[in-house]
């Protein structure tokens, strides 16, 4: 959550820094603001709202100066407001900071602070980060914020400017990420990569603990106890086009339409002809053999994936899954060690609760495999193992092709796992790889039928509830689908295991209600169709999912989207793509702001 820049150089950085925070603000965008040094002068400007409400403040008088920082906020201490934006600065106005992440103790450190002297002007816990410094300055920005660090605790990842070093940014990191990009006679700072694509692709990130000092032509990082650390460079992949919209209208929709390239290269050189080459996995055929259950620890839409999981796993594995959502997980101290193997899945690699579900999985001996997106994010970096789901940068809020790269990475993780162990024969893996191949064309052929789905997004789009039904495989993705359309849309959406919704939710249908019923599963046909004749008969209007040629579901239902036939176990990987244009174009209809839905942010980096 937040986004932050920072740069130093020979040019003017106003227009860096603004360019920088625009491609952060999927992370944070309740409000913003940049402060820049310009011959010894603080020039600091913020603004509620939007970076275009700062842009539209600051008006044609930008700022001058070649060194300065910005950020882009999710609000969690003080609401949205000028004065709780970032920067924040000391008493004296000689030091500037911008924070992502939370300072737990800040209370107490502001009533410390406070009895000292100091006076606040807002109600964030970042600015006792610009009181601190100011309190432990003595003629070393660098020292301050080592004894700063000292002292806080929390998560942060933070950049300080100061009038009296004003040649130099300091910045530092402690569970929220932080990456500094390279250039020629200047340098960057930036919560994420996309800021940095733009100027760099070479960056050092930096680790938990590190701190940095920036100058305009060199980057001196020091770990946790002071001493100096090589980094190797970090040359990023991504290009800087794929981190735009490229004639969409909208990342999410772009990012939809990414989704068969997606999953083409996520599978790319992890099949042969009978079955799944994992090189990144370890674990032996005796460590395997070992394992008593599987743990998959997620949040969001990540653990709707784990959801998906834990089917395609207990299939193929027949081991017992769990799944649990990660701001749960420890909090119930879970039964875990040697024989438990734990799946985490993010996107980001940085969600707060993910990480920590991660760490005390690894504290309790289980070895741990991570599924990511995002090279050098902290969970690829502190995972044992690494699967990585190659979508390319996932920008819009709402994810779309990291859900459907994580299943085929889950997908391959299964099918790797059960051929050691023998569970999966070489014949059933290679009728799975031939059906895994067919992937991305399967999705380009729903692509192409987007249209279909219009009519029905403009009917969900006028209502206010919804419900989504599935049993299965098909409940998992039904979870995914109503996710979608209630963070986008803001319509609220149910989904239930269609069996169960006599049990007290059938009690919400009412005359001409949208359901949407999943049924791509053969084997749980005749439930299902029982269950979509149970809310029919309560007059609901349904859309039928289901597979091509599948006339008896197309009888129950009102209106029907077909997708290509696949084995059942894979449908979910074809189910979402219809619900993910059908949230993304109710959204559009209801004029929401699709890639940057209300109270949300892209990166949750706070527990
Ligand atoms: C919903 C969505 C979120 C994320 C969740 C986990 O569309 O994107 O629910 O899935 O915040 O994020 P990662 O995968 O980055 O850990």
């Amino acid at each position: 959550m937040c986004g932050i820049v920072g740069y130093i150089g020979g040019q003017q950085a106003y227009p860096i820094l603004i360019d920088g925070l625009k491609k952060l603000e999927y992370r944070g965008y309740d409000s913003a603001g940049v402060a820049l040094l310009d011959n010894g002068e603080l020039h600091m400007v913020k603004s509620v709202g939007r970076l275009c409400e700062l842009e539209d403040k600051i008006g044609i008088g930008c700022p001058y100066g070649m060194v300065g920082i910005g950020h882009t906020r999710w609000a969690t201490h003080g609401r949205p407001s000028d004065t709780n934006a970032h920067p924040h600065s000391d008493c004296t106005n000689h030091f500037v900071v911008i924070h992502n992440g939370i300072i737990e103790n800040y209370q107490a450190l502001r009533e410390w602070l406070t009895s000292l002297g100091h006076s606040f002007r807002s109600e964030t816990d970042t600015e006792v980060l610009a009181h601190l410094v100011e309190h432990y300055y003595r003629g070393d920005l660098k020292s301050a914020i080592r004894q700063v660090m000292e002292q806080v605790h929390g998560s942060y990842a933070l950049v300080v400017m100061s009038r009296h070093e004003a040649d130099r940014l300091v910045c530092a990191r402690k569970d929220s990420p932080l990456v500094i990009g390279l250039g020629e006679g200047e340098n960057f700072i930036a919560s994420d990569i996309p800021a940095l694509l733009k100027y760099t692709r070479q960056t050092y990130i930096l680790d938990d603990g590190e701190l940095a000092e920036v100058t305009k032509n060199d980057v001196k990082i020091e770990n946790g106890n002071g001493a100096s650390v090589e980094k190797p460079i970090f040359n990023v992949e991504w290009d800087a086009v794929s981190a735009e919209k490229d004639g969409f209208d909208h990342f999410m929709l772009k990012e939809i339409h990414e989704q068969p390239k997606a999953i083409r290269d996520t599978l790319r050189s992890r099949l042969n002809d009978t079955g799944v080459v994992l090189d990144e996995i370890k674990l032996t055929h005796d460590q395997v053999k070992s394992l008593r259950k599987v743990v998959m620890v997620a949040c969001g839409t990540a653990y709707h994936a784990g959801l998906v999981g834990k089917y395609v796993f207990e299939k193929m594995l027949r081991l017992p899954v769990e799944v649990d959502v990660a701001s749960e997980f420890r909090y119930r101290d879970p039964l875990l060690g040697e024989d438990t193997l734990v799946v985490v899945i993010s996107q980001s690699g940085e969600t707060a609760d993910t990480l920590a579900a991660l760490r005390l999985a690894k504290e309790k001996g289980s070895p741990v495999v991570a599924v990511t997106n995002v090279v050098g994010s902290s969970v690829s970096r502190e995972a044992d193992q690494i699967i990585y789901t190659w979508a390319g940068p996932e920008i819009a809020v709402a994810s779309t092709k990291a859900y459907t790269t994580q299943l085929v990475v889950l997908y391959l993780l299964a099918l790797h796992l059960g051929n050691l162990t023998g569970v999966v024969s070489l014949s059933e893996a290679a009728s799975l790889v031939e059906e895994l191949k067919l992937l991305p064309s399967h999705v380009e052929s729903i692509l192409k039928k987007e249209h279909e789905l219009l009519e029905f997004a403009r009917f969900i789009s006028r209502w206010e509830d919804t419900f989504f039904i599935g049993r299965g495989l098909d409940y998992a993705v039904a979870l995914e689908g109503s996710l979608k359309l209630k963070e986008i849309s803001y319509i609220h959406a149910e989904a239930y295991a269609a069996g169960e919704l006599k049990h007290g939710t059938l009690a919400l249908i009412t005359d001409n209600i949208p359901v949407l019923a999943l049924a791509t599963q053969p084997a749980l046909h005749e439930k299902m169709w029982s269950n979509i004749k149970e809310v029919k008969a309560r007059d609901a209007y349904v859309m039928g999912i289901a597979m091509a040629g599948d006339k008896g579901t197309h009888k129950e239902v009102d209106a029907i989207f077909e997708i290509p036939a696949t084995i059942p176990l894979l449908a979910p990987i074809l189910t979402v793509i219809p619900l993910q244009l059908i949230a993304y174009h109710a959204s559009v209809l209801r004029g929401c702001d699709v890639d940057k839905p209300r109270n949300l942010a892209k990166s949750v980096t706070v527990e």
